[in-house]
Parts: structure tokens; sequence; C-alpha cells
């Protein structure tokens, strides 16, 4: 059995949820993201759900997603035509506009030039779906086809220089479709078409409120735990921060936190915990010392895979041996959120592939027999956020930059040992020091110093250095999937190098890492 929140929602909120039919594209996410800013719950579900199903959840708008495929190509994923005549309004986005064009009559080719990027929209009516809008705005296109006739029902709206039918609406049912992705940053007001379609056109009201979800989730939670103990594993990462206390507040004392300090932390990382949670919250925290079980397993390993693997095998040892000393858990907590339920394909209703296994789903909780709490299985990294600062997280914690669960092992590159750990923990300190004292750290979203296995020639004083070289790595990313270097002031790039040279011994070269995600990845190794 998995406790979540979701059946929360459901009785809570099932007067108002919008639901996103998938159609595979890399937007989907950041649709259900969109809409949940504007107070509304969101659900991303198959798109190949019948409409019968879709109308027993009870949505009160549909979003036909983007998605890769030509609506006329072979074995192109469609939705259930009978869901434009439920009398729930649909908004179809790019691929989900010429569906819903196509399926009411319309006709969908190939665009003369593919359009890719920025584009000024021309409104004709700015009344419903784009009141408030001006004459002429900005919108992000990203289309090889197009609908290049509507049938007599369809009445355009707003048109580009290379696309007649940009936003169209459907003049008998309640059906809109938008060529562009109002999702996007890059459509500036997109924002205010989708609360045009969810006030005007759906009718909401905005009712979800993260304060809302985390009283009704505490409650839940109490309920269905009733006395019995559970058990959360702590990183310092904010997920698995924010699901602790989530259930403190729900159960208290019934609650034993697990941290496992693997030598592999950021510095003061396992005190700022360690503080968090037994100053603030009063929690039963464990603490498992396993330094030194972490530095011998990785003794002469270099090749990262096998760090990442040794590292997950030994946690899960560590992890065991103490889940093992607390008498009478039942339950084990983890901070699965949900994009990774989404990714897992384990979402109610998901799309059926299953991009990858995250690392959160499946695995400790069987080999441990516990049953799995997954308080956070509805959200995204940034309500997770809000929620942590609702539920009294200080901002630091909240704030803080994703951290790999291997740890500094992998921005140490090569072998690992202690002392390479020492002199990367000190870099990695100055360099995230001196992003917050720039201002920097919540614009930035992942800064941090790799060690290199490189020693180079300089000279300190009079005399010949031959020392280790450091790359600061910072990023910035919406999702981590993609992601830009960051374009730091030079004089903030240069105290970092200078302040890392003098203040960390055994480096005397300090580079910066201008590689984009892909092709290189965010971590080194
Ligand atoms: P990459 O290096 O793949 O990283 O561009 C993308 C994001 O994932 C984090 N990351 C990990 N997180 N276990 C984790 O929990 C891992 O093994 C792992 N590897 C990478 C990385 O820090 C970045 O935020």
């Amino acid at each position: 059995m998995v406790v979540d929140s979701s059946s929360v929602n459901a009785t809570a909120l099932s007067n108002e949820r919008v639901l996103v039919l998938d159609f595979g594209s890399q937007y989907a996410q950041l649709i259900a993201r969109r809409i949940r800013e504007q107070n509304v719950y969101c659900e991303i579900i198959r798109h190949d759900l019948s409409a019968e199903a879709i109308a027993e959840k009870k949505p009160v708008g549909i979003i036909l997603s983007g998605g890769p495929a030509s609506v006329y190509a072979e074995g192109a994923p469609k939705c259930d035509p009978a869901i434009f005549n439920l009398g729930i309004p649909v908004l179809g986005i790019c691929y989900g506009m010429q569906l819903a064009c196509e399926a009411l009559g319309s006709r969908v080719g190939h665009c003369e030039s593919r359009e890719y990027g920025r584009a000024v929209l021309k409104i004709g009516d700015s009344s419903g779906l784009l009141a408030g809008l001006p004459a002429s705005m900005d919108v992000w296109m990203s289309h090889g086809d197009q609908v290049n006739e509507v049938s007599s029902e369809f009445e355009p709206l707003a048109a580009t220089s290379t696309c007649p039918y940009a936003a169209v609406r459907h003049t008998r049912l309640p059906v809109f479709g938008l060529q562009f992705h109002p999702e996007v940053t890059h459509t500036p007001l997109g924002g205010t078409i989708l609360h045009n379609f969810l006030y005007a056109v759906c009718g909401c009201q905005g009712l979800w409120h993260l304060a809302d979800f985390a009283q009704q989730t505490i409650e839940r939670l109490r309920a269905e735990i009733g006395d019995d103990r559970v058990i959360c594993g702590l990183s310092g990462g904010v997920d698995s921060a924010v699901t602790a206390a989530l259930l403190y507040k729900a159960i208290g004392s019934q609650l034993s936190c697990i941290l496992v300090d693997n030598g592999l932390l950021r510095k003061d990382e396992q005190a700022a915990v360690i503080a968090e949670f037994t100053n603030h919250f009063k929690a039963d925290l464990h603490v498992v010392e396993a330094e030194d079980r972490f530095l011998q397993t990785l003794a002469g390993i270099s090749e990262p895979q096998e760090k990442r693997r040794r590292i997950g095998y030994l946690f899960i040892d560590c992890f065991k041996e103490e889940a093992t000393k607390i008498a009478g858990a039942k339950y084990l907590a983890q901070g699965t959120l949900y994009p990774d339920v989404i990714e897992s394909g384990a979402a109610k209703d998901g799309p059926a592939a299953t991009i990858k296994l995250h690392h959160n789903v499946g695995g400790l909780p069987e080999q441990l027999g516990f049953e799995l709490v997954e308080p956070l299985r509805d959200l995204f990294k940034d309500e997770v956020r809000k929620l942590g600062l609702e539920l009294g997280l200080p901002e630091q914690l909240v704030w803080r930059h994703p951290f790999p669960g291997p740890g500094l092992a992998v921005r140490c590159l090569g072998e690992v040992t202690q002392e390479k750990l020492n002199v990367l923990r000190e870099a990695d300190h100055i360099v995230v020091s001196e992003i917050k004292a720039a201002g920097l750290y919540r614009q930035t979203s992942q800064a941090f110093a790799v060690l290199l296995p490189v020693q180079s020639v300089g000279v300190m004083g009079d005399a010949r250095t031959y020392e280790n070289a450091v790359a600061i790595r910072s990023v910035n990313t919406d999702d981590f999937m993609t992601a830009d270097w960051s374009h730091l002031p030079y004089d903030l790039l240069a105290r970092m190098s200078s302040r890392i040279i003098n203040e960390v011994r055994g480096v005397n070269r300090v580079c910066y890492d201008i590689s984009s995600k892909p092709p290189a990845t965010i971590e080194w190794e």
C-alpha cells in the first residue's frame, strides 16, 4: 500500500481540476505547472483515455499538449474524439490544436517554412481567450505542421506572418486552439491566455492552495498512519526535508529520521540538517557515521558508474542496518515528486511508456518490507519549496541547490580520497559563498566546484608549484534536462578563483566550465 496525498486532492479539489492529455510534448509538465501557478489543480494523463473515463474525473477543462508527431502520420497519437462533445472546454496547444482542428473537419499539413522560435502574433479578436492582450505580441513557435484550412465552424482569432490560424475558436463547441506555446517564458503574455482559459472559459475559482494542501495532507497522514512508526531518510536536500517536516507535523514523535553521513556531503551540511531536525523539529534523528566505510568502498575506484554503484549499495546497507534498529517501524517515507512519478510511468493513468526508472521509485522499501509513504507525489519542485516555507523550514534549506545522491564523489574525478574530498569541500564552499554574497544564488540553478585529476605548474611566491586544478560549474536550467552555463560576472569569477587559490591548499589553477547540456551533463561524472 502507498499512503499518498492524491485521495486528499480527489475529495477536496475534485470540483476544480484540469487535465492535460500528454501527446509526448517536452512541455506537458510545464503546462501543468503553469496551471497550478494559477491556483487550479492540474494532472497529466494518458492521451488515449476514453472520453467516458475522462468525464468520470470531472475536469473543468482539458488541455491537449503538443507532441512531436504529425497528426496525419500513421500511428500518430490521437485522443478519443468524443471528448470534444463532453461540453468541457478543450484547449489544444500546437499538436493538440492540430488534432482538435482535424478531428472537427479542418485540414492540417506541412508549413511552407517550419517555424521554430519567436514570432509576432497579430490578434484579430481580443475577447474571451485572448482578452486583455495587445494587438500584437511575441509568441514562441515550434512546429513543422499547421492548420492550413479551417472548417466553417472555426473562427480565426490571431495570426502570424506565416501562420494564418495561430489561434482559433470553434463556434458551436467550447474548443480552442493555439499553434504557439503559451506555457513557455518566451511567450511573455502566455500566462494571461492560460488565465483566460481557466477563469473566463472554464469558470474556475482558483481552489488550489498549498496551505490547504499541507493541512489536508497532514490530517490525512495522521488518520492513515494511526499509531504506527514511520522512517524517513534525510539527505540534506529539500525533498526529504519537506517530507520529514510534513510527517513531523502529522505524527510528531512517531517519526524517526535517518541521516547517513557518507562523508560525501557539502561543507557543514550534516550539521545544518541535524540542527534543523533536532532544534526546530524535535524529531527522533539517527545519524549514521559511515564516512570510513564509504572511503573504503571507494578506494582504488575511478570509473564513474562503479563509484555510483558502490555508493548506492553501501547506502542501502547503512540505511537498512539503522532502520532495523528502530522497533515497530511500518512505513518508509520518500520524497518522490510528481515528475518522478510521471517519468517512471507510475502515474495513475499516466503516459504508458516508462521513460526511466527513477532512483526514488522502487528498491529500498520492498527490500526492507516497509510500506511506502510519499506525501509529495503530486507536487512539482517549486511547489515543494513553497510547501517547505509554509511548514517553517528555513529559506537556506528550502532554496539549497540540488545535490546528487553520490555527493562529492562524482565531483572528485578519478579515485576518491579523504585528502581530495577536503580540498574539494573547501573549494566548493568558496564557490557557493561567493555566489550567495553576489546575490546570485537564487538566479543560478546549481553551482559547485569539481576537483580535476590534473596537476599543473604554477608559481607561488618565488617557488614553483605543481598542484591540482579546480573547475567551477554553474548552470541555469528550469528542468535539469537541458542547461546553459551561467554567465557569471567576471569580477565574481575572479574573486572565486583568487580565494580558492589563496585559501585552499593544494590548488594552483581554477577554470570555468562553459559547456551547456547537452552535449555536456551538469555533473562531470
Ligand atoms: P546531469 O549530470 O545528468 O545531472 O546533467 C542532472 C541533475 O541530476 C543530478 N544528479 C543526480 N542526482 N543521483 C541524484 O540524486 C545521481 O546519481 C545524480 N546524478 C546527477 C545533478 O546534480 C543535476 O541536478
